[in-house]
């Protein structure tokens, strides 16, 4: 495992990736690539939109379209969306040149920080927090195929990059 491998970052919604994400991608000098972001680019639309207009099951394939597009490269910084790993195909494509982190909060953390956002259409519910906790509870088997769970709670997005630049020296030394 070579030190220009990908780091990808998964997670819930609102786990903190994206913010991380950059800041591992400053201070290791890879750039930043957004799954998400790169999604909306490429249709002109807000994810919220492409699930109104397309319906989920269309956002997947263009998600692990963009994911299979993405995980050719090396050398970078892979921000998911937090559905991305419950499909096989994304997980292998994620692990094929990378080292895949999961980011990990608590159904009440995750709910504090998506509270006041719309951007999010599998949130939309009468009751967030109870969605919050299905999904977290249905997906939690599938985070768990990470290479490695990163425990976010208490720590600072700065903190959280640095475990995670740690443990990714320390397998491109050899010494894992
Ligand atoms: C989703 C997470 C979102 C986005 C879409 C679906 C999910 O990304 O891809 O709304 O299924 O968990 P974030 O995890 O960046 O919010």
């Amino acid at each position: 495992m070579g030190q220009s491998h990908n780091i990808v970052l998964t997670g819930f919604m609102g786990t903190g990736k994206t913010t991380v994400g950059k800041i591992i991608s400053k201070k290791l000098g890879y750039p930043f690539v957004d799954i998400d972001e790169l999604i909306e680019k490429a249709m002109g639309m807000r994810i919220s939109e492409i699930f109104e207009k397309f319906g989920e099951a269309r956002f997947r394939d263009i998600e692990s379209a963009m994911i299979s597009h993405v995980t050719e490269k090396t050398g970078q910084v892979i921000s998911t969306g937090g559905g991305a790993i419950l499909k096989e195909e994304n997980l292998a494509n994620m692990k094929k040149k990378g080292v895949v982190f999961c980011l990990n909060a608590s159904a009440d953390t995750v709910f504090e920080r998506v509270k006041h956002n719309d951007d999010r259409p599998l949130l939309r519910s009468p009751d967030v927090r109870a969605k919050i906790k299905e999904l977290m509870d249905k997906r939690r088997v599938f985070y768990e195929k990470a290479d490695y769970m990163i425990e976010t709670e208490n720590l600072t997005p700065e903190e959280i990059a640095e475990e995670i630049i740690n443990i990714y020296k320390e397998i491109a030394d050899g010494k894992n």
